[in-house]
């Protein structure tokens, strides 16, 4: 099995969520949690961007030890001086810096031709590998670079010394096996690319930023950069614990394995919902409310008899102590008998098909029928256990 490492940018990427403002004090809270969770590289920040990051930035590259701390900077050197600065007293540091690659990108955003940008890139990583030996170079906007062009950027940053190679689809555009082959393409054609690690960094605009990053960890990317809940610029980032997910319950399909700690998923999920004021949809992968919450009939009576028949995770293994059958008005008599079993009740027969008519006629009237109800309906029929 391949090592798969993990990069959670929440604080960063994620942060730059419509809304979001995190304090120090906030970012060190979620970073201690990131911690837990077992994330390799925890992005602090972008320091050169306010007095504000640059202090978190700091803060989180002296309090939080085992982990990588990296920050972000655009390719020039006052920003990487700073980066530097805040990353000081950091066990493992990092610098991501970096440089649009796409034609859009060098024509109308920097204004320079693709030999400034390689020159622009190859300083900026010599640059920080004078203050740090980790350097990670992001090719932004990537996906809708020429792929020849992207070689080349990738082969000339490798020799200036970058570590780790990042390709992002900054705007979500690419379908999977396209992203697959880019970084099928990067392998084949850039000749050094045996001393780095390739990373997939991928944006949800189109919803595919999961199945983009798994393409291309299929494809050999060796990182996977994300962020909590998927939160980000626009649609958000890659949900990293879908990604996690993935690979756990689908191992031998990538090849790869990551040392998180899936247990400690929900608790993070929680905590970053909490501190950003961005709630979880109840739907969403594996962190939504319902995402193992059972709510059908045929679906209760399945999990009943065996959970494997529709649960493909059990919530115990990222942190949630149980399944839930949710009683509804499609829910059936093996359901309500066992919600019933729960708080205490014994009914079989005709008194459970008599209790199960009254219910259907209050559950047509109710989203959800509760364990209140249940002790009202339970106040006229049947008896306790
Ligand atoms: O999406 C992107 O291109 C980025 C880079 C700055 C790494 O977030
Ligand atoms: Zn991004």
């Amino acid at each position: 099995m391949r090592r798969l490492y993990v990069f959670d940018t929440t604080l960063r990427d994620g942060e730059q969520s419509l809304g979001i403002t995190l304090n120090v004090k906030e970012k060190l809270e979620i970073g201690r949690q990131l911690v837990k969770l077992g994330v390799d590289i925890i992005e602090a920040g972008f320091p050169a961007s306010s007095p504000g990051d640059m202090e978190s930035v700091r803060t989180l590259a002296k309090e939080l030890k085992g982990v990588v701390i990296c920050g972000l900077t655009r390719a020039v050197a006052p920003d990487i001086d700073l980066c530097a600065e805040a990353l000081r007293k950091a066990e493992y540091p990092r610098i991501h810096t970096g440089i649009g690659v796409s034609p859009v990108h060098m024509e109308k955003k920097l204004k320079l031709t693709p030999d400034q940008v390689v020159e622009q890139a190859v300083a900026a990583v010599k640059y920080a590998k004078k203050y740090v030996s980790d350097v990670e170079f992001y090719a932004e906007d990537a996906f809708r670079s020429d792929p020849i062009f992207l070689a080349k950027v990738i082969e000339n940053v490798i020799s200036a010394g970058a570590t780790v190679v990042n390709l992002p689809d900054t705007v979500g555009y690419a379908s999977p096996w396209e992203y697959g082959e880019l970084i099928e393409s990067v392998f084949k054609n850039v000749r050094n690319i045996d001393r780095a690690i390739v990373s997939v960094h991928c944006h949800n605009d189109l919803g595919m930023a999961t199945a983009n990053s798994l393409a291309g960890i299929k494809a050999g990317a060796s990182q996977v950069e994300g962020t909590i809940n998927g939160i980000g610029e626009r649609a958000g980032n890659t949900s990293l614990e879908e990604v996690v997910m993935s690979i756990y319950t689908r191992r031998d399909g990538y090849g790869v394995e990551s040392k998180v700690n899936t247990r400690e998923i929900s608790a993070t999920s929680r905590l970053v919902s909490r501190i950003t004021g961005v709630t979880v949809p109840d739907h969403k992968a594996i962190v939504g409310a319902n995402a193992f919450n059972h709510a059908s009939g045929i679906h209760q009576d399945g999990v009943l008899k065996d959970r494997k028949t529709y649960e493909i995770i059990q919530p115990e293994t990222i942190g949630v102590p149980k399944n839930l059958i949710s009683l509804t008005a499609r829910s059936g008599r093996h359901a309500l008998k066992h919600c019933l079993q729960e708080l205490g009740y014994e009914v079989e027969g005709a008194q459970l098909d008599d209790v199960y008519q009254r219910f259907l006629q209050l559950a047509d009237l109710k989203k959800e029928v509760f364990d209140q109800d249940l002790y009202v309906l339970m106040g006229d029929s049947g008896s306790m256990a």
